[in-house]
């Protein structure tokens, strides 16, 4: 594992975009795993500067998001895939139709599962995962269990999970209470995995999962396990 110190949040999401464009430069039919929340979104401006600049060209990336809330379309503004068009592909040359998020409103969710990860493994696996790591240690929304879900599958968030992102909504009861998530399975296939975490209050769980003891307790332990995992952590917000 490479650790990385850096003291800004400007610092990561600089360091972050130049991990994943030198994934696109080395190889441009790449297939990026994306995530959202507040981390992220540093980086996808950098990368967005870059490839307004001419040093990046997204039109044969293919990517797969990490997790979608329950309930939620895409032309909700609170979904995980409208967050992906505002964020990143509506502002570089990525085919959309190259994008996956996993379908929060299907009527079956173990379908859309099997389906997701039937669809990731017909890419060839992922070559680049980025992750950001909630304060209870999930990845994706893989929660705290009592073992590692290797499948895409329906999650119940954790209430810690709910108030954190509430900050994103008008009022908690609002957010949504269950989630589709990538399971651990391609996570861990997943040929290079960065993850991002910045500020004090992300200091603890980073602690956790890099450098304590692998349990499904702290879901981002799996990655000691990982042959080729970079952290970077950025120690002011
Ligand atoms: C989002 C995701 C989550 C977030 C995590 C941290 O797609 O999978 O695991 O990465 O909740 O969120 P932020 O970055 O908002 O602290």
């Amino acid at each position: 594992m490479k650790f990385i110190t850096v003291d800004t949040y400007a610092e990561l999401s600089r360091k972050a975009a130049n991990l994943i464009a030198a994934q696109i430069l080395s190889k441009p039919e790449c297939v990026l795993g994306l995530a959202t929340g507040s981390t992220p979104i540093g980086t996808y401006d950098n990368l967005t500067k870059m490839y307004e600049e001419g040093d990046l060209d997204f039109s044969t990336v293919t990517s797969v998001n990490l997790d979608e809330y329950v309930g939620l379309d895409g032309s909700n503004d609170q979904s995980y895939r409208w967050f992906m068009n505002h964020h990143l592909f509506d502002r570089v040359n990525i085919d959309k139709a190259n994008t996956s998020v996993p379908g929060g409103t299907v009527s079956d969710l173990a379908a859309e599962g099997a389906a997701y990860d039937a669809k990731i493994k017909a890419l060839g696996g992922i070559d680049l995962q980025l992750l950001g790591i909630g304060l209870d240690g999930h990845i994706g929304f893989n929660e705290p269990d009592t073992r590692f879900i290797a499948e895409t599958h329906e999650v119940e968030l954790h209430p810690s999970t709910i108030e954190a992102n509430a900050r994103f909504f008008n009022d908690i009861s609002e957010v949504p209470t269950k989630a589709i998530t990538m399971g651990m399975g391609a996570i861990m296939q997943a040929k290079k995995v960065l993850l991002i975490a910045n500020g004090p209050k992300k200091k603890e769980i980073v602690e956790k999962a890099f450098f304590g003891p692998i349990t499904p307790e702290v879901p981002a332990s799996i990655l000691q396990l990982h042959p080729d995992v970079t952290v970077i952590y950025s120690i002011n917000d």
